[in-house]
């Protein structure tokens, strides 16, 4: 079953700037799909049209269709797809620096009234996120990149999400706290079948968890697929995969015409 569907959507900034056209995205319930693509592609806009969060900068999908469950969101408010189960972490892990973790999740959970059950989804972010628990004490200002990053997805499951979308979460960490993150990320959908929107730059991590993918390149998308098609892709492997560095020169005429052809 579809989760989340975008359908042919254009989003438009300023009623002039259109930094999206004709974009259709499936999210299958469940699922875990990746938005790929560099700098000003568009990414984050499209995840701010699902969560509602265009407005405040001016931006509104001005054609198209968004429909969580088979139902249209365009007209839902933000905190009313907070509670149809949509969550989104922000690009640039926005922690409350003052708060500690324990805290930060506690400021998190104010949809749920209930003490126990609060306490319980706490001891379980502590359970899936260990080096939050070790930090539990100290103000999350001091946390590493990292362990902001952890604690801000941490934030977003308080709510009990049925979408989980994350915008860049690999952005300035090494690559071992990638490889644990992106492990979190999987366990999550896996275990408690959280559907997950994944946006990334780093096309080789998000692929590898990711069971299709999107590329979208100045608001359009240029392919989509299964990850694993995507990955063996040459065209995705120079442009997304780092593949650049092992180019053979005799065939740049070649590749550069792929490239044409692809935009
Ligand atoms: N609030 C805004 N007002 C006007 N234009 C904007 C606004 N936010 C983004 N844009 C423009 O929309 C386009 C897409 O931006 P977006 O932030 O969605 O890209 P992105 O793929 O997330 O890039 P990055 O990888 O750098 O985060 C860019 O041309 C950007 O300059
Ligand atoms: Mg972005």
């Amino acid at each position: 079953m579809t989760l989340l569907a975008l359908n042919n959507i254009e989003i438009v900034y300023d009623q002039v700037f259109l930094a999206v056209r004709g974009v259709s995205i499936e999210v299958p319930e469940n699922g875990l799909v990746a938005v790929l693509g560099a700098n000003g592609a568009g990414k984050s806009t499209v995840l701010k049209s699902i969560s509602g969060l265009l407005k405040p900068e001016r931006g509104a999908v001005t054609r198209g269709e968004i429909s969580f469950e088979g139902r249209s969101i365009l007209a839902v408010d933000p905190p009313d797809r907070v509670r149809l189960g949509i969550v989104h972490v922000l690009e640039g892990r926005r922690v409350f620096g003052h708060l500690t973790p324990k805290e930060n999740l506690i400021a998190a959970a104010t949809m749920h009234r209930e003490r126990g059950h609060v306490t319980a989804l706490i001891d379980r972010m502590f359970e899936t996120f260990p080096r939050l628990a070790e930090r539990a004490k100290a103000e999350a200002g001091y946390l590493s990149g990292g362990e902001q990053q952890m604690l801000a997805i941490a934030r977003a499951l308080m709510t009990e999400p049925r979408l989980l979308m994350l915008d860049e979460p690999s952005l300035g960490l090494a690559p071992f706290l990638v490889d644990e993150i992106f492990d979190i990320i999987r366990r999550v959908n896996e275990r408690d079948g959280v559907a997950v929107l994944l946006v990334e730059q780093n096309a080789t991590a998000a692929l590898e968890i990711a069971q299709y993918g999107y590329l979208i390149e100045n608001g359009r998308i240029l392919m989509s697929g299964e990850a694993a098609v995507l990955s063996a892709n040459p065209d995705v492997a120079d442009a997304y995969l780092g593949g650049h560095q092992k180019v053979d020169y005799h065939a740049v005429k070649h590749y550069r015409r792929r490239k044409r052809w692809l935009a």
